[in-house]
């Protein structure tokens, strides 16, 4: 049997849109939350759209007790304050992945950045992030420049044509996350390299988000030419 997804805050937009086209793949995924009963309802909404009880509702610790991959997808801002009271219930057999992006609080009109370095206190999340959890733990990132309203639309399956850039020093660890993205139709795992590509791979969100604000719609993402199809 393969290794089992929860995603810590699991509940929110970018959360509920991985678990829903999971679902659709008939992948089953655990949602965590602070509150299980919030994530007893944004399950059964879930479970309703993919017609089968494939989404299970926990608190976030139950959901890393009964997963494998851990997907963190909480606000960048409580990253940190999430996984610090959960981090005793990590194990070498966990995988974290990184969805976050640190970006600045941003005004109408105004260009889109990331927390600088001395802001952040390190040069990007993943590297933030790496720095809280024991090094025995991998931690990949992934998912940082897909929007989450793409995937909840299901309507629009086409658009949904992008290349999800995972980047991590381990490389079995980074297919098994490959492994999961390609149940998701339409969606094209890339190796983007080690922990570092998060310095660049953050920014690129930031560019995203402010192509659609010029634009005027949530679903720019990156789909990069002269990629050969090669295993990796
Ligand atoms: N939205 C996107 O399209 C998108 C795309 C790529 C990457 N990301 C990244 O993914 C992460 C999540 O984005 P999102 O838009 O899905 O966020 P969100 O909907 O605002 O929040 C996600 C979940 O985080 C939990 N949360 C909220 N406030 C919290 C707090 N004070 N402490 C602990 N948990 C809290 C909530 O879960 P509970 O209340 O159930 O605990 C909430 O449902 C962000 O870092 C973002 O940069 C988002």
């Amino acid at each position: 049997m393969g290794k089992t997804i929860g995603l810590i805050g699991g509940t929110g937009k970018i959360g509920q849109g991985l678990a829903l086209r999971w679902g659709l793949a008939r992948e089953s995924v655990v949602i965590g939350s602070r509150k299980k009963e919030k994530a007893s309802i944004i399950s059964q909404q879930i479970n309703g759209k993919i017609g089968e009880e494939l989404v299970i509702p926990r608190t976030n610790a139950v959901c890393i007790e009964e997963s494998e991959i851990i997907i963190l997808t909480v606000p960048f801002e409580h990253l940190i304050d999430t996984i610090t009271p959960i981090t005793g219930l990590l194990t070498e057999n966990h995988i974290i992945v990184d969805v976050t992006v640190p970006l600045k609080p941003f005004r109408k009109g105004k260009m889109v950045d990331v927390l600088s370095e001395s802001e952040l206190g390190a040069k990007s999340a993943t590297e933030l992030l790496r720095n809280h959890i024991p090094p025995e733990i991998p931690i990949v990132g992934a998912f940082k420049t897909i929007s989450n309203t793409i995937l909840l639309d299901t309507n629009r399956v086409p658009t949904l044509n992008q290349d999800i850039f995972i980047f991590g020093g381990n490389k079995s660890v980074k297919r098994v996350i490959r492994d999961k993205i390609k149940l998701i139709k339409f969606l094209k795992p890339v190796d983007s390299g080690n922990i570092l590509s998060a310095r660049h791979i953050e920014h690129f969100t930031a560019f995203l988000i402010g192509l659609n604000r010029r634009y005027k719609t949530h679903d720019c993402g990156f789909s990069v030419t002269g990629l050969i199809d090669k295993a990796w």
